[in-house]
């Protein structure tokens, strides 16, 4: 069982580590992976959920970023987008309002990655795309949630989304992107 789960949790977790954050995440997060999840960003608006300290959107124009931890988001000081202090699990907009929505290193913190999903469809514009990247070493199980192919497969089948891609980043991250069909009922 993750050791850091639950929403409060979460939050006081982050709220914790922002002071450092940027710190760490200059050690964890390779800018090479930053690069291929914004290769895959679509053209549109941009959601960033779990927006952090902004690494991954801040200088893209436009982008919303939200997260619950206030600390983290008050040291996105030069994010050019909008900053928004939300869970993930309730976002606050409106149907079909972004093109594409990316969850660099957030997604496995969700209480219910189904429902975040049927979230993100809601929110997605037709053929929308939802990035996101995860931590995949074996040696992480205990400390958070890592999902496997399978996982994503599953996930994307009960969120009525396409899985375009699920690539491994050498067995330590992956890269994973969905798609919402370009029918209204898909
Ligand atoms: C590992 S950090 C990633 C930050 C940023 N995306 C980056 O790549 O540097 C995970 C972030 O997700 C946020 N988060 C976790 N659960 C969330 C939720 N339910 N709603 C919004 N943000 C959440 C945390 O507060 C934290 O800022």
């Amino acid at each position: 069982m993750p050791l850091v789960r639950g929403q409060a949790r979460t939050r006081r977790f982050f709220d914790w580590l922002a002071p450092n954050y940027d710190i760490v995440n200059r050690v964890i997060f390779r800018p090479e992976w930053r690069a291929m999840v914004r290769e895959a960003f679509l053209p549109g608006r941009v959601l960033d959920v779990g927006v952090g300290t902004g690494y991954t959107t801040a200088d893209v124009p436009g982008a919303v970023g939200i997260d619950i931890s206030r600390e983290m988001v008050s040291r996105a000081k030069s994010y050019r987008g909008d900053l928004v202090l939300a869970d993930a699990m309730a976002p606050p907009f409106r149907t079909a309002s972004f093109s594409t929505i990316v969850c660099a290193g957030s997604f496995y913190y969700l209480p219910d990655p189904v429902k975040a999903l049927l979230e993100f469809h809601r929110l997605l514009t037709p053929g929308g795309r939802i990035v996101l990247l995860g931590p995949e070493a074996w040696f992480l199980r205990p400390v958070v949630r890592i999902l496997v192919r399978r996982d994503y497969e599953v996930l994307a089948r009960r969120a009525g989304l396409d899985l375009e891609r699920c690539e491994s980043l050498r067995g330590v991250a992956s890269l994973v992107v969905m798609r919402k069909g370009t029918s209204s009922g898909g």
